[in-house]
């Protein structure tokens, strides 16, 4: 995974436990964090909630990739992980970005459509994923844009003060502009 970070920028990451399958945790160079860092964090009344903190510290939130499975979560409020809490708690006067990605066909099933609808109601930012070939082995796949030459990566990042981003990996990343 590469997350080429402008100066001017600091990136946490969030993972579900299923995530932790694809990627190993030592390549990556930012702080990492998931449900166990939740739950140890938080010991007893005014100890800090972790998804608290972040959502807190966080100025932009970048789900990437956004599975079919946390999807439907997000679209119906479900909240039973670190990082859909993170998702749940967030200010939406920030921006959310978003990257589905999954197989053609769970993408054709006429949920996927409308979950990624309730999203962008919610005032989240799609980032329109491109088929290319996932781990599954498919040719038709719909996977995450990861270059900002891809359309819907330029568009979202240009209305977003410009930002760049990049991964290849199941994570969120959290970007907080630091003072
Ligand atoms: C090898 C493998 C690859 C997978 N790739 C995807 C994928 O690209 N998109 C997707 O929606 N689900 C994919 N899945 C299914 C998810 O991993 C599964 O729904 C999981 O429960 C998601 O958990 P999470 O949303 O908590 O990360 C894959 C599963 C396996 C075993």
């Amino acid at each position: 995974m590469k997350v080429p970070v402008p100066l001017q920028l600091e990136v946490k990451v969030v993972t579900t436990e299923r995530a932790k399958h694809f990627y190993n945790a030592q390549e990556i160079p930012v702080t990492l964090y998931g449900d166990e860092e939740e739950w140890q964090l938080w010991k007893g009344r005014s100890d800090p909630v972790l998804h608290i903190e972040l959502r807190r510290w966080a100025d932009l939130m970048v789900v990437a990739p956004l599975d079919a499975n946390t999807l439907a979560k997000v679209a119906n409020g479900i909240c039973d992980n670190l990082l859909t809490c993170v998702i749940r708690a967030w200010d939406l006067s920030k921006p959310l970005l978003f990257c589905p990605a999954m197989n053609t066909a769970m993408w054709e099933h006429p949920i996927t459509a409308r979950q990624v609808e309730q999203l962008k109601g919610f005032g989240y930012t799609e980032i329109p994923c491109v088929v290319k070939k996932l781990v599954c082995g498919d040719e038709e796949v719909h996977g995450v844009a990861i270059s900002e030459k891809d359309p819907g990566v330029s568009r979202a990042c240009g209305s977003h003060r410009g930002l760049k981003w990049s991964c290849g990996c199941d994570f969120c990343i959290l970007p907080g502009f630091m003072e």
